[in-house]
């Protein structure tokens, strides 16, 4: 058991970008010394609060599977904060196209896998030879990894299976006794994780959809190659080891609420027209509901011309749900295009049912 303790970084400095000044506070100084010592340590990146060990550490490495709760079949992104970082972690040339996302994405959530080096321990890359890389954007995330000088392995700061971390508070209330440190830097601005992609020929395929659309990939790499959503349904073996679990789930049972239907129709087949219901909605359909014939509570999760924020707020929104004693939660599909991609992506792991 750990005493955790949680130090805020100033939301001054974050605004700033100032990854030197942050570097020297005491809340890094702390932080970079647990890691030196093979501790783990909960921090924040743009997309959500990763929970970081030494990479190149089996022992290090190793507590954040136990932290998590996560199964070791289930592998960790590497995040550097320089690119003359990467020889120490991946072996071989890298593609000329990764080299171009890598200009235009990092520092970002862009993850891309490659052969790993011999000095990437198994544990980090959870036996596969290839590992997951990533450069964050957020400042307290580079000042952290610049001060260790370390690739730090980080997966989401939740215990294993829940919705990722958007704020301090969520990894508390996950984590509280089972690490040492959390950075407090504020709420992710992006709100879901990193788009992790591999490349095979012309074929950039995404393993998991994130904070870089598709529609952006496209864009840089041209019409010489094409990009492919990998659906873990078609893929015998998962390519992407994480795909395989169950994710993002509060502990209220999750329904996905399709669009095309009539929502008071199904309120009453259903038999969830009441109090213990939760339903979150854009503001388009809130708009348009009979507020005379729906009992459930509410909940705005904004409109669907703003996917960005959606995102943002998608897993406060289903943490949130597990504070209350709702028996359920249903939530409207949001367009599967730009970032709703990686939201429904979550959302379809998350929920048990579809109406
Ligand atoms: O935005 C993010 O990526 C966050 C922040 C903290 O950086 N991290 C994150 O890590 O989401 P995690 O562990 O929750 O998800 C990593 C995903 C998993 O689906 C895992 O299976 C996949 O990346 N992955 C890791 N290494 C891989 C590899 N070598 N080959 C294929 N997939 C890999
Ligand atoms: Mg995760």
């Amino acid at each position: 058991m750990y005493n955790t303790e949680v130090i805020k970084i100033d939301d001054g400095l974050i605004k700033e970008h100032s990854i030197n000044k942050i570097a020297k506070t005491t809340a890094i100084e702390k932080a970079a010394q647990l890691l030196l010592n093979n501790e783990v340590v909960a921090f924040p990146t743009e997309t959500v609060y990763g929970l970081g060990a030494n990479a190149l550490e089996k022992q290090a490495v190793s507590k954040i599977f136990e932290a998590k709760g996560r199964p070791t079949d289930n592998p960790l992104i590497a995040h550097i904060s320089d690119k003359n970082q990467l020889p120490v972690i991946i072996e071989g040339d890298v593609p000329e196209i990764a080299k171009k996302l890598i200009n235009k994405f990092w520092p970002g959530p862009l993850t891309l896998i490659f052969n790993k080096s011999l000095r990437m321990p198994q544990v980090t890359t959870a036996g596969l030879n290839t590992v997951a890389v990533r450069m964050p954007s957020h400042p307290v995330a580079l000042a952290l990894i610049s001060k260790v000088n370390l690739p730090l392995a980080a997966p989401s700061a939740n215990s294993s299976g829940f919705p990722s971390p958007t704020r301090a508070q969520h990894v508390y209330n996950d984590l509280n006794g089972k690490i040492p440190l959390i950075v407090d830097g504020g709420i992710c601005n992006i709100g879901v994780e990193s788009t992790v992609i591999e490349i095979e020929g012309n074929t950039v395929n995404i393993l998991r959809p994130g904070g870089i659309t598709r529609k952006m990939i496209s864009e840089v790499i041209g019409d010489s190659y094409q990009v492919k959503l990998e659906n873990s349904a078609e893929v015998n073996r998962p390519k992407s080891p994480g795909m395989k679990y169950k994710h993002y789930a509060p502990n209220t049972p999750l329904w996905i609420l399709k669009n095309e239907n009539n929502l008071e129709e199904l309120l009453s087949k259903y038999n969830i027209n009441n109090k213990e219901t939760l339903l979150i909605l854009s503001s388009e359909t809130l708009n348009e509901i009979d507020k005379g014939f729906v009992k459930t509570n509410i909940k705005n999760m904004g409109t669907i011309n703003n996917l960005e924020y959606i995102a943002k707020n998608l897993f406060n929104l289903l943490r949130e749900a597990d504070q209350k004693d709702y028996e359920l939660v249903l939530i409207e599909e949001v367009p599967n295009t730009d970032i709703g991609e990686a939201v429904m992506n979550r959302l379809k792991k998350a929920a048990i049912k579809t109406i």
